[in-house]
């Protein structure tokens, strides 16, 4: 007699699924043992909304608007800053919400993907992405989207890129100024093509 364990397709599906049930519950478990963990009333207006939730400073801007707000829009993909799934535009500049505390934010103004546009009128880049194709799974589009319009102010106010040849002039919005600018945000699906298309549209570059 062997000790083989044998383990049906359905079963194992069945386990897959019971997962991030126990991973969940083991988070709660965990949240249960730091009760003593400091907690902050944080104030943000998001969206044109004004927010206030009491939060342990541990919370992650992203966490915040997520899990406290319910605005599931912004996505988590790295939670380490190296995607750019996550970026708001925070205060009229694009930034990564996994990397910003909420306490950190407090007083501060967020526009979420939620808060470009509604179902009767969506936000010129939004119409753009869409024209031009630039997602297909759609993950990564909220961050791209914020960050593309936060790029653009940037280039208008004539910030300098890693690729601006002459710092001390205007940058010219090429191709290479454009997705120089977007390498923070990553795209599973590489849409980049259609991406770089939107903006350049969106941000009417010839
Ligand atoms: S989730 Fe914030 S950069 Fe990846
Ligand atoms: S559209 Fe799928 S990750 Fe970008």
């Amino acid at each position: 007699m062997t000790n083989e364990i044998r383990i049906t397709r359905r079963e194992l599906i069945e386990a897959g699924a019971v997962a991030p049930a126990l991973l969940a519950a083991s988070e709660v478990a965990a949240q249960a043992r730091d009760a003593g963990a400091p907690t902050a009333s944080v104030t943000l207006t998001v969206n044109g909304r004004r927010e206030t939730r009491d939060v342990d400073t541990r919370t992650t801007l992203l966490d915040f608007l997520r899990e406290h707000l319910g605005l599931t829009g912004s996505k988590k993909g790295c939670d380490h800053g190296q995607c750019g799934a996550c970026t708001v535009i925070l205060n009229g500049r694009r930034a990564n919400a996994c990397l910003t505390l909420a306490v950190m934010a407090d007083g501060d103004e967020v526009t979420t993907i939620e808060g470009l546009g509604g179902d009767d009128r969506l936000h010129p880049m939004q119409e753009a992405f869409i024209k031009h194709d630039g997602f297909q799974c759609g993950y990564c589009t909220p961050g791209q989207i914020c960050s593309a319009i936060g790029m653009l102010d940037e280039a208008k106010a004539g910030w300098p890129s890693h690729v601006t040849a002459d710092v001390a002039s205007r940058p010219r919005l090429d191709d290479d100024e454009i997705r120089e600018r977007m390498s923070g945000n990553l795209c599973r699906c590489s849409c980049y093509i259609g991406i770089l298309a939107a903006i350049r549209d969106a941000g009417g570059v010839a």
